[in-house]
């Protein structure tokens, strides 16, 4: 948990809408985690989240009074007001009814006015059961807030209220306050450079060399940056939309070529994406043929953009990569994985044992963070809670740099 003290801008106020899900008594432990860090926070809720948690409870924990209704406080126009002065909008738990009036832009409850009105960032933690997270409608939805800047976190994936597994958990209390908390942080905030998704290279129109990875790390990685406050520029072969500005590649030498271009702007660069190592030498233009037996596939080395940028960097720019080994114990992936760092040229490497077959699409992961110093072991954890723990370690990095 972050300190109070770390919290520095007296004026932070974030507004915090409520909507009807039973995980919303958690959401009670956020608030107060938030006011410990002397964040102000406003409570707007939907009349079924109050079905969960009565007005009481929020007011008191708050120390505000609670919106409901478009008619509280109408002698204030208390959602226009919040909106406009709230740095923060979040909204958490957001269910599947909360994500549908919010993609059609509706003003039919407090909450649904008050993402209209506002023109703060919006933070959206969604939870549900999987059943209604997995349907084409809520994705749907999911996708029409992203394009619009919303940053969506979550859900986690655990047991369930109804007794079932899956995805649709609430993000934990702890992990949602020290996003927020991290928003407020006023402070010197590096510009930030994620890679994400892995690389494709084409034999033919149709055919192509790719690898296991999700993108879900980068994605994490992120959110963790721009809850952070940090401008962030993603380089990805994912559709990953969200606060960062989103440059979309398919194989490495694109990936190459971005991440060159955008490497000056920024003061972190972090490599998780999964790249191909060689490319095909002469991709046919006309789909291969069955018969065509005589069809060999002649392979090249990619640019190693990490290597590269480890050449190139200026002294200052704090540079991460990833290391996904096969490795039979600790301590050999630890070497492995210092071996590259050392080669690379870089500050920072995080070390994944991939030997199993786990982390690759899971929203799981197990990290060890190594620096020219040390080694440590993040332990297993979500993808976003060790996104926040690479981050904060890149942080320190750079501090020390400047
Ligand atoms: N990487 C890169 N460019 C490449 C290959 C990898 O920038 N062409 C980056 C990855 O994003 C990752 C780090 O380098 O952050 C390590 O990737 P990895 O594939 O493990 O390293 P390699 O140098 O390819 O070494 P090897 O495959 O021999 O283990």
């Amino acid at each position: 948990m972050k300190e109070a003290t770390d919290v520095v801008n007296n004026s932070s106020k974030v507004a915090l809408a409520i909507t009807g899900g039973i995980s919303v008594y958690k959401v009670a432990e956020v608030v107060r985690l938030l006011k410990k860090s002397q964040i102000e926070v406003q409570i707007v809720a939907t009349e079924s989240a109050l079905n969960f948690v009565g007005k009481a409870t929020w007011s008191a924990l708050s120390g505000n009074s609670v919106i409901s209704s478009i008619w509280d406080e109408s002698e204030n126009v208390s959602h226009v007001n919040i909106a406009k002065t709230a740095q923060l909008v979040v909204i958490a738990p957001a269910t599947a009814d909360t994500l549908s009036d919010l993609a059609q832009s509706k003003a039919n409850s407090a909450v649904s006015a008050l993402v209209l009105t506002t023109r703060a960032p919006i933070m959206v933690f969604p939870a549900m059961h999987t059943q209604m997270w997995d349907h084409p409608g809520t994705k749907a939805n999911i996708e029409i807030l992203k394009k619009r800047g919303m940053q969506i976190i979550g859900p986690a994936s655990g047991p369930l209220t109804s007794g079932d597994e899956g995805i649709g958990r609430l993000v934990e209390p702890i992990e949602i306050a020290n996003l927020i908390i991290d928003f407020f942080r006023s402070e010197d905030k590096p510009n930030i450079l994620i890679t994400s998704g892995g690389t494709r290279e084409y034999i033919d129109p149709v055919r192509y060399l790719t690898n296991s990875s999700s993108g879900k790390q980068g994605l994490a990685l992120a959110q963790q940056a721009v809850a952070r406050g940090c401008k962030t520029t993603v380089v990805s072969t994912e559709d990953h939309h969200g606060n960062w500005d989103l440059v979309k590649v398919t194989s490495a030498h694109e990936m190459y070529k971005m991440v060159m271009e955008q490497a000056p702007k920024n003061d972190i660069i972090i490599m998780a994406a999964a790249v191909s190592d060689w490319t095909v030498r002469e991709p046919r233009l006309g789909k291969i043929k069955k018969g065509d037996f005589k069809f060999n596939l002649e392979l090249e080395a990619t640019e190693d953009i990490l290597g590269s940028l480890g050449e190139s960097r200026k002294p200052n720019q704090v540079l991460v990569g990833f290391a996904a080994e096969t490795a039979n114990t600790q301590q050999e992936l630890v070497e492995m994985a210092k071996e590259k760092l050392e080669r690379k040229k870089i500050d920072l490497i995080c070390a994944n044992n991939v030997s199993d077959g786990k982390i690759f699409n899971s929203d799981e992961t197990h990290v060890y963070l190594i620096d020219h110093q040390t080694a440590t072991d993040l332990g297993e954890g979500s993808k976003l809670a060790t996104a926040g723990k690479i981050i904060d370690k890149s942080f320190e990095i750079w501090r020390l740099k400047q």
